[in-house]
């Protein structure tokens, strides 16, 4: 997968893409970022990549051009599409859809995707209108700059690619992965501080401890996240159990 980010402050993006998962996956072959400065596309002196908005208003718009400018010059290597499949031109803006496990897993189906951090109070519109294709929020809370939902969306897509993590099974037992939160874990000492592993867990009954999980993640989501019940596949036996759990 490779990935472009489109972004004012390259410098935020240092640390994080040569730490952990992205390190891992770009050192693997599986993954190509590449970060542009937008500033880097302007032809005047100053480098302008803002303006003040027509009709007033507080604060700056990010200004067209050099967007588009920057991202001509990252895709002048191919067409806009790869084979038949479009390449996702993503910009990062609390008005986007907001953001879920769902999207990363339909995000990490292509091979390559474009992110546009979004920055100041707005971009100009004709950006909306004539470049991008999709956009996405990370959450009901204000951010100055698409720069850390970049870097969100960007791990929660990249772990789903096949070989990123250590192990696939720990991104299919996930929180969210499977809809329901993940079962309380515990690993050595058995006995700390007199605060002792629940039994079944030290029983060596898989099928009793398989119970236990599903038991406890169902706890879980009822009392912390009740919606998202609403939403996965529930056998018949985590019914029973989550109306007992309602009744007490
Ligand atoms: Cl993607 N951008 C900004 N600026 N703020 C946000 C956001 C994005 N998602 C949540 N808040």
């Amino acid at each position: 997968m490779r990935i472009d980010i489109l972004t004012l402050f390259p410098q935020m993006f240092q640390s994080p893409l040569s730490t952990g998962i992205f390190k891992r996956a770009v050192d693997r072959n599986l993954l190509e970022i590449k970060v542009t400065n937008i500033r880097d596309h302007t032809h005047d002196k100053h480098h302008t990549v803002d303006d003040y908005p027509y009709g007033g208003g507080a604060g700056m718009v990010l200004k067209p051009e050099p967007v588009f400018e920057t991202l001509e010059a990252i895709t002048a290597d191919m067409s806009r599409e790869q084979g038949a499949v479009p390449v996702p031109i993503i910009l990062l803006t609390p008005l986007g859809r907001l953001f879920s496990q769902e999207i990363a897993l339909e995000l990490s189906q292509y091979s390559r995707l474009v992110l546009i951090c979004g920055h100041y109070e707005g971009v100009d519109e004709r950006l909306r209108e004539h470049l991008v294709t999709d956009e996405i929020s990370i959450g009901d809370y204000v951010l100055s700059g698409g720069e850390l939902a970049a870097m969100v969306v960007t791990e929660a897509v990249i772990r789903l690619v096949p070989g990123v993590l250590g192990s696939e099974a720990s991104a299919i037992d996930d929180s969210h992965a499977t809809g329901i939160l993940e079962y309380p874990q515990y690993t050595r000492p058995p006995e700390y501080r007199g605060w002792t592993v629940p039994e079944v867990l030290l029983s060596g009954n898989h099928a009793r401890i398989a119970r236990w999980h599903r038991e406890q993640s169902i706890v879980r989501t009822l009392k912390r996240r009740p919606e998202l019940l609403d939403k996965v596949n529930l056998t018949a036996e985590d019914r029973q159990l989550i109306d007992r759990l309602r009744q007490a």
